[in-house]
Order: structure tokens, then sequence, then C-alpha cells
């Protein structure tokens, strides 16, 4: 076994209080690691419970509701495969180096650093207030990560897919992306005429300089034959994707230091930074321990959105297939939420701040809207109106109504969960209604289903349908009367139960979407915490016994008010 030692470089920022730091010293055997590693594609590897991620978000600006919207996404699915029993990686973070964070912070009167942290604070406290429960929160400007970064970069350089070279093209800061011709048009940008890009009309800057370009013309067909185990979803992505490698030239992925000083210095080489997407994109890498072995390795699912697709599923597989390292299982890929129709931006004063939307419409009704009306593949306009809207007629008038319907004091007179047998089932309900209740054993398994391939609108769909229809069958046995009357008792226990079954197994099912509704619920139920998995939402034969309700009676959500 080859001995190759490289050393990983004092790495020192230039400029203010980080640059007396040294933040990692060591040697590392580098073909040692690559290749005993779990990481390598050739290894054995324990199999992985499940690793999800989002893309780090830029600290330039304030979190929007389309940023909580890619993390709600993953919390959801974070959520559900919790409740399937599996060992959920969750990562989420911030990107912190690279010269459209260094300009940012160059317009205020903070230190990088300082900046960084203060806006790193705000995604932390978003993601806190809106219950999302990922289980790894990494800032690029983290040790842990800058480690991974360099060590990364020597592997690539060792593997010879590194070189120097010079680099003439275009460059867009805001999107931190090097542009062809093709890519860039004349535009306007503050009353004056400037070349702009043709996808986020942001301004370009010529640049020439001299760096470190990566072999990416390398691995065009690998990344085809990747992109033929339909990684990408939705599938009408792949397209673009493929449209990307068509004139697939190969890659910057270093800046002088002098223009770029806010980033992770070229190992050994000083005068140079690490581009920021090859430093962001090993985030997914550190979170999973890198580059120590680990078993998490490669992520099942990766969530972005379509406007950060090229260097997710171009740069990233082709830098993971340079360092022998296997790829992501599932990219799964989301459009953008738009405000009156157009892009969110501070310039038209058109953002959505999410803390103030989960003020209005509490934190559930808000996880709820932008689940239940976010179809991954198309572009969703929000709107206050909209939201309130499907808050209150579904969450308010079905599900909330539903539960009052089965609790109220007026109607359940005992305040329990009414115990049922199959005698009394056929007794009193239709075989229509029978057919309904007992279709409930299947409704774990399509909402699984829909939870799989990503469509949560459609499992959301489903849910309140069948919550729809037990409304419907609650006014048809009429409650309210059967209460009335001795003689109609055992038929409105009946009636209860369907209730009450209903919503404990939707319940069980929505802890992925509204996580403090459904505890809610099914506290009122009193369904204990160890009966609240998957599996439970699968039974109609539990609970047979006549039990007390939880205590607390409260309204599930309050009608929201525009
Ligand atoms: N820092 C990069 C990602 C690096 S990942 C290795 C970045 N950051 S971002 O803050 O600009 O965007 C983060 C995510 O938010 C992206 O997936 C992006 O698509 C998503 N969104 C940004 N605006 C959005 C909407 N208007 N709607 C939905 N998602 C949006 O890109």
């Amino acid at each position: 076994m080859s001995l190759y030692l490289t050393r990983l470089s004092s790495l020192t920022f230039r400029g203010g209080v980080q640059s007396k730091l040294i933040y990692h010293q060591c040697w590392i055997p580098v073909t040692t690691i690559c290749c005993q590693s779990k990481f390598c594609s050739t290894g054995t590897k324990q199999k992985p419970d499940y690793y999800i991620t989002t893309p780090i978000f830029y600290v330039n600006a304030l979190p929007h509701i389309g940023h909580l919207y890619t993390v709600l996404f993953a919390d959801v699915l974070s959520r559900w495969h919790q409740l399937k029993g599996d060992n959920v990686l969750f990562s989420t973070g911030t990107d912190e180096h690279g010269l459209k964070i260094q300009q940012a912070a160059n317009k205020t009167d903070e230190h990088p650093t300082e900046f960084c942290n203060l806006v790193s604070q705000t995604f932390r406290d978003l993601f806190k207030e809106a219950n999302v429960n990922h289980t790894d929160f990494i800032r690029t400007t983290e040790k842990r990560h800058i480690t991974a970064v360099q060590h990364f970069w020597m592997v690539l350089e060792s593997k010879g897919y590194i070189y120097k070279g010079v680099y003439e093209g275009w460059y867009s800061v805001s999107d931190e992306a090097f542009l062809s011709d093709s890519d860039v048009k004349d535009g306007m940008i503050d009353g004056k005429t400037c070349k702009i890009s043709v996808e986020s009309e942001q301004p370009v800057i010529w640049m020439e300089e001299e760096n470190y370009m990566f072999r990416l013309s390398e691995f065009k067909d690998k990344i085809h034959d990747w992109l033929d185990t339909g990684v990408i979803h939705s599938k009408n992505f792949e397209q673009n994707v493929r449209t990307m490698l068509t004139n697939l030239t190969d890659l910057s992925i270093s800046r002088q230091s002098d223009r770029l000083t806010w980033g992770i210095p070229v190992p050994n080489d000083p005068t140079q930074t690490i581009y920021v997407w090859l430093d962001a994109l090993v985030n997914y890498l550190t979170v999973t321990g890198y580059p120590n072995v680990s078993s998490r390795w490669p992520p099942d699912c990766q969530i972005i959105g379509k406007d950060i697709l090229r260097f997710h599923a171009v740069y990233w597989p082709a830098f993971l297939m340079a360092a022998g390292l296997e790829l992501p299982k599932k990219l799964l890929c989301h459009s953008h939420w738009t405000v009156d129709d157009t892009k969110m931006s501070k310039s038209i004063g058109n953002v959505v701040n999410p803390m103030d939307k989960m003020n209005q419409f509490s934190v559930d009704g808000l996880r709820y809207f932008l689940l239940r009306v976010g179809v991954p593949h198309l572009d969703g306009n929000y709107s206050d109106i909209k939201a309130v809207e499907c808050i209150n007629s579904e969450l308010v008038n079905v599900l909330g109504n539903l539960l009052n319907r089965c609790t109220s004091l007026t109607i359940n007179l005992q305040q329990v969960w009414t115990g049922c047998y199959v005698d009394d089932i056929e007794k009193f309900l239709s075989p229509a209604d029978q057919n309904k209740f007992h279709s409930l054993k299947h409704l774990a398994d399509v909402v699984d289903r829909f939870y799989t391939e990503f469509s949560v609108y459609k499992a959301l769909q489903k849910l309140i349908s069948q919550l729809h229809w037990t409304n419907a069958f609650v006014e048809h046995h009429k409650p309210w009367q059967l209460v009335k009357s001795e003689q109609s008792l055992g038929h409105l226990n009946v009636v209860l139960h369907v209730t009450m079954v209903t919503l404990r197994n939707c319940g069980i099912l929505l802890q992925p979407v509204i996580p403090n509704i459904a505890n809610k619920l099914l506290n009122r139920l009193n369904v204990s915490d160890d009966c609240r998995t998957f599996e439970h939402a699968k039974e109609l034969s539990l609970d047979k016994k006549t039990r007390q309700l939880g205590k607390d009676n409260s309204i599930l959500l309050k009608r929201i008010k525009m």
C-alpha cells in the first residue's frame, strides 16, 4: 500500500481576528483513508438508515418563505422515516464563504465572522420556531468542515483531477457561478446597461485569472449513466441536466486569494482560495464525519431547489466520482415560491417573512399550507388569502370540526373513547359505510406511497378526503340526535367509534406535517405515545375498550382571521 502522505496545510483566514487561528495541522495518508474507509465505492458498507439533506443557506440575506419550504420538505420526509422506525440523519445549515458573503459583510460594519454568526443564527432560530427536527446544523466556517474540504481537495489532487490553468469568462457573484457566453445577455441594473445572467438576471463580471481547474469534462458519460438510474426527481428536471452536459468544460475550482479572501485556502497554496461551491457541497460529507469512516454515506435523499440543479446534478456527482465516493441515491428537485407570480426580491419588496407568517397562521398552519399547496415540480404562488382559506377550510373546518363532533360534552357525555365491536358496526352501518370504514386499513399504505414518492401534497389530499368523508358520515348519522334517546346509544357509540378511529389514524399520519396539532389531537383521544407509529395507523381493531378521553379539550386550531 502506498504511503503517500500529504500534509494538510495550516489554514489561516486572512484579515481580522481569524488570521491568528490555525484550524488544522496533521498528516493524513490520503490513499489509506480513501481505500479503507466506508466512503470508498469498493469497500463494504453497512446499510445506512436514512440520510436526508437540505441545501445550506447563504447568509447574505435573511431567510424567506422559500427557504423555509425547502427545510420543511426535508423535515416532513425525515419525520416520516422516523415514524417508520428509521434512524434518521437530517442535515441543514448555512453556507458562509465566498464573494457574495464577503461583499454582503463588507456593506455592514461587521467583520465577516460576526456577520455570518448573526445571519446563521436567524436561520437556526427560524428552524427551531418552525419545529424543524434537523439532527445537524452545519456552518461552513466550522473547523470540522474546513478539515473535510481540505481533505477532499487533496484526494482530488492525489487522483490527478486538479491542474493549474487560466479561467477566462463570466462570473455571477450572486449565483457564485461561472457562466458561458450563452448564459449571459445584455441587461439593465440601476439604470446602467451591463451583462446579466439569463437565468437569475443578476449582473455578471468578466474574470481572467490563473487558478486550479477540475477535470469536469471527463465525467460527462458517467453523469449520463447516473441520470439513467432515475436519480433526479421529478423526472421533468432530468432533461435540463442532460442539456447542461452538452458542452461540458473543465471547471475552475479556486480563486486568487487577493480577490476572494473569505474562504478556505487551497492546501499548500495560500495564494488561492477554494471555490465556494466545492466548499459548500462537501458539507454533506462533513456531517457524516468525513474524512473519518462513516456508514452514513451516501445520502438517501438530497433536497434542492431548481436553481441549484447544475451544482448538485453535474458538479457534485463528478466531484464524488473523482474522489471514489458513492453518489447520492436521490436528488429531489423542487420549484420555487413566487409572490403575485413574481420572484421574491428585496428590491421589489415582496419578500415574505416566515416568522411573521407563523405568528399570523400558527406554526402548523404555515407548515400545512406550504406542504399542502406546494407541488414540487410546479412553482407555487404565495398569497395570504390562499393560506387563510386553506388552513380554515381544511384544518379548522374539517379536522378541528370532526374532533369537536366526537368529543364535545353535548355528544360525548361520558368523555370517553368509545369501544365498539364488529357486530355493532354491522348492525348500524350500511354496507357502503362499512366498506369505507374498513378501507381505512389501507390508508396508511396509500399515504406511505405518496410520502415515498415525495408527493406530500397528495398524502395530505388523501388524508383530508378521508376526513371529509367522515364529516359527511357524521352529518348523515346525526349523533346530536342519537344522544337524545337511550335506545340509540349503541348506534351513537358506533358513529363515535368510526369517527375517533379515523381521527386517530389520520392524526398519526399527519404527524410529520403538523406535529403540534397532531399531538394535541392524539392527546385528546388519549392515544399513548407508544401507539403513534406508522404501524398503528394500519389498525382498526385496537382500542376496543372504552377509556377516558384526554383532559385538554381546548380547540385544535383557532379560525384564522385576515
Ligand atoms: N448556498 C447555496 C446552496 C449550497 S448547497 C451545497 C444556495 N443557497 S440559497 O440560500 O440561495 O438557497 C437555498 C435553497 O433555498 C435552494 O434550494 C433554493 O432553491 C431555495 N430557495 C430559494 N428561493 C426559493 C423560493 N423562492 N422558493 C423555494 N425555494 C427557494 O443556493
